[in-house]
């Protein structure tokens, strides 16, 4: 398995890379915007080029992988039997691509047996690369990540994100305002997989949203954990969609327990 692992952390990288420069060229034509799920979950056309663009290079170096991408262009052979699973987010944080904010990022994970086993987060308008491997540790470029401060909560700057539910974002509004008094600041970047990376490289202290989905937090999580932050979910759960936290050893617990108090698990899933 050593050397699959490899392989797709590797194909991981390369094809993170490679969408990021679809994506930069995107931006610089006209952008064409849609409405998904809400009025104000924007998809672009760029989204879903550069999801065709990942699917098929996939489909040309690992043809028998199944696929799981955000737009959910075509899927590669979900072959039955197959060990191997992609999920894809061409664009995260579409949002700020189609203001200029420069954060938002191509994500690329591996699954083996159900296992995210390797991952990459490219952010186009900066050019940074994460990536990790499991067991191998986390590196943006040719630096190893070391994770969050481990500060006390009261210190800590905690990122979050606010989905596209109305009812979830009613839910999260009641959660920040009863944490914010308990913790130094908040950070809303924009981008669930930065967000993950920001705590792996130490720009946030920790990270907790309700509502994500797989393909946006599957790389991210494992670029965290392996620069050794604690990423779980609520009452000893795994992250998942109900909720996703990442922060340092220390500070974990206690954030783990005040969103647990808060009632901060997505309402709908
Ligand atoms: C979104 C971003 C955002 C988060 C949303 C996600 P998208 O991804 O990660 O930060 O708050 O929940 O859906 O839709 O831009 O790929």
């Amino acid at each position: 398995a050593e050397d699959l692992i490899h392989e797709l952390e590797d194909i991981a990288v390369l094809l993170a890379r490679g969408a990021a420069e679809v994506v930069r060229d995107a931006r610089r034509g006209r952008l064409s915007v849609s409405a998904k799920s809400t009025v104000t979950d924007l998809v672009t056309a760029a989204d879903r080029e550069v999801e065709r663009w990942l699917v098929a290079r996939l489909a040309a170096l690992r043809p028998g992988d199944a696929v799981l991408g955000e737009e959910g262009g075509a899927h590669a052979g979900t072959a039955a039997g197959g060990r191997v699973r992609w999920l894809l987010d061409p664009i995260d944080g579409t949002v700020n691509f189609v203001l200029g904010v420069p954060q938002y990022a191509v994500s690329v994970a591996a699954e083996l047996d159900g296992t995210v086993v390797a991952g990459a987060v490219c952010n186009p308008a900066n050019g940074e690369l994460y990536r990790a491997r499991q067991g191998a540790g986390a590196y943006l470029g040719g630096e190893r990540l070391t994770g969050p401060r481990d500060v006390p909560l009261e210190r800590a700057v905690i990122g979050t994100g606010f989905g596209y539910d109305a009812r979830q974002r009613t839910r999260q509004v009641a959660v920040v305002a009863q944490l914010l008094p308990r913790i130094a600041d908040i950070r809303r970047i924009g981008s669930a997989s930065l967000d993950l990376c920001a705590v792996a490289a130490g720009r946030l202290d920790g990270y907790f949203e309700a509502g994500l989905n797989v393909w946006d937090y599957a790389a991210g999580a494992l670029i965290a954990a392996e620069a050794g932050a604690l990423v779980s979910g609520l009452r000893g759960r795994a992250p998942s969609g109900l909720l996703t936290a990442a922060a340092g050893p220390h500070l974990a617990p206690a954030l783990l327990a005040l969103l647990e108090e808060l009632g901060a698990d997505a309402v709908n899933s």
